[in-house]
């Protein structure tokens, strides 16, 4: 069986780029890359030079691809390993990077490839947007969630030690290379909880993309490479549509991404970093805020139906893990400090119906601690 090789366009002008999907596409990096390059630059690469950022779990696998892959295209190529988990997406492990690339005597023409999740796509994002004010760069991501989210759309970054994605850019990369052979090796966790995001999609934007995605929720569950393919093209057009829109995220048309978010945010915070991956909080925060919207009398029980059992059929959590260590006045007070809240109001993007959510401003914070109680955080 052979797999079609999918192109999405990200239109933005001058910083228009393609995300190319297909199977098998990180041992021809060097030849894949090469007419972005030349959009880009204007030119083909001279001497061309490189620096593959990944993590220590993706490095040994697909980073050490890509470097062979550019080095024998005619790279002169370096790689480094950041280890492995969100801690790397700090400015202190940004400066080591810096360091590596001045000791390299890298320059403007110096190209960053990010190969790894979104850490390492945004860590090394934030890096090629300000290493000499900003590097040719190209994403390469290597997690389901990176696939469909976080590759898509510029946002670079790292933390700060008291705020997440505190620091960091809009930088749009040359193109992105979507190799789904490299799911292969990503762990069954992460895997499902790429897969919230693209549920999310379908909620948020696109109605007929759920109704597919609940007829073939077998396929999903075994990763079927043909229909992941379809998937994840499909899912970065939906984000590509309002990126395009709302680069900057100033119109408030980027906050739709947010569905569940507002609750996740909270649940991951509280539950501790790392007790939920963040597909996981997802799942749980679509539920909640579906019944919110049941609440305010947006949608019926069967939109929030829907949800439930998609979630369950992948293998998403819909409730919170137990022993819950926070009670519901803790999750309103987070929800409050959102970076997304206005002026400490609760503000919760809600479906109105499948495919189609609204941001609700000042809803009661009565409703919220019912549907919290829902889930037993009380
Ligand atoms: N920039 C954006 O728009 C945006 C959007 C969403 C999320 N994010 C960010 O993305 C980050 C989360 O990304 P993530 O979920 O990809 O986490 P991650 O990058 O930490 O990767 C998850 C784990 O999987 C491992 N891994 C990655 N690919 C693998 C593979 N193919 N085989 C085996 N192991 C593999 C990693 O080493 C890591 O241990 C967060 O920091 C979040 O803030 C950014
Ligand atoms: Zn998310």
């Amino acid at each position: 069986m052979t797999i079609a090789e999918q192109t999405v366009c990200v239109s933005l002008g001058p910083r228009t780029y393609e995300i190319l999907i297909g199977p098998e596409l990180l041992p021809r990096t060097g030849e894949l890359i090469f007419r972005w390059y030349v959009q880009h630059a204007g030119k083909p690469p001279q001497k061309p030079r490189g620096l593959v950022v990944t993590d220590s779990n993706v490095g040994p696998i697909h980073g050490e691809t890509v470097r062979r892959s550019l080095e024998a295209a005619g790279w002169s190529m370096d790689l480094i390993a950041l280890p492995a988990g969100e801690a790397s997406k700090s400015l202190d492990v940004v400066t080591q990077v810096y360091d590596r690339l001045i000791d390299q005597q890298a320059d403007r023409q110096t190209t960053i490839f990010a190969v790894g999740g979104g850490v390492v796509g945004d860590a090394a994002g934030f890096i090629a947007s300000t290493y000499t004010r900003g590097v040719p760069f190209i994403q390469i991501p290597t997690t389901l969630l990176a696939d469909v989210d976080s590759s898509v759309g510029g946002k670079v970054g790292v933390n700060h030690p008291r705020a997440k994605n505190m620091i960091g850019a809009f930088y749009q990369p040359f193109g992105v290379l979507i190799d789904t052979s490299a799911l292969a090796t990503l762990p069954d966790r992460e895997y499902r909880s790429g897969l919230a995001e693209v549920v999310k999609y379908g909620v948020i934007l696109d109605a007929e993309f759920f109704t597919e995605l609940e007829a073939h929720a077998d396929a999903l569950n075994v990763r079927d490479p043909e229909f992941l393919a379809k998937v994840i093209a499909r899912s970065c057009r939906l984000k590509a549509d309002i990126v395009e829109k709302d680069e900057y995220e100033r119109t408030g048309l980027r906050a739709m991404l947010n569905y569940g978010h507002t609750f996740a945010h909270a649940f991951e915070a509280l539950c501790g970093y790392g007790e939920l991956l963040h597909g996981e909080a997802v799942s749980i925060g679509m539920v909640c805020a579906s019944r919110l919207a049941e609440r305010r009398g947006l949608i019926d029980a069967s939109v929030t139906q829907r949800q439930v059992d998609l979630l369950t059929k992948l293998q998403l959590p819909i409730t919170l893990p137990a022993p819950i260590g926070f009670t519901a006045a803790d999750a309103i007070g987070r929800m409050r400090l959102d970076k997304k809240a206005v002026a400490g109001q609760l503000r919760f993007v809600l479906p109105t119906r499948m495919g189609y959510v609204e941001t609700i401003a000042n809803v009661p914070e009565a409703d919220v601690a019912t549907v919290l109680a829902e889930i037993n955080v009380r």
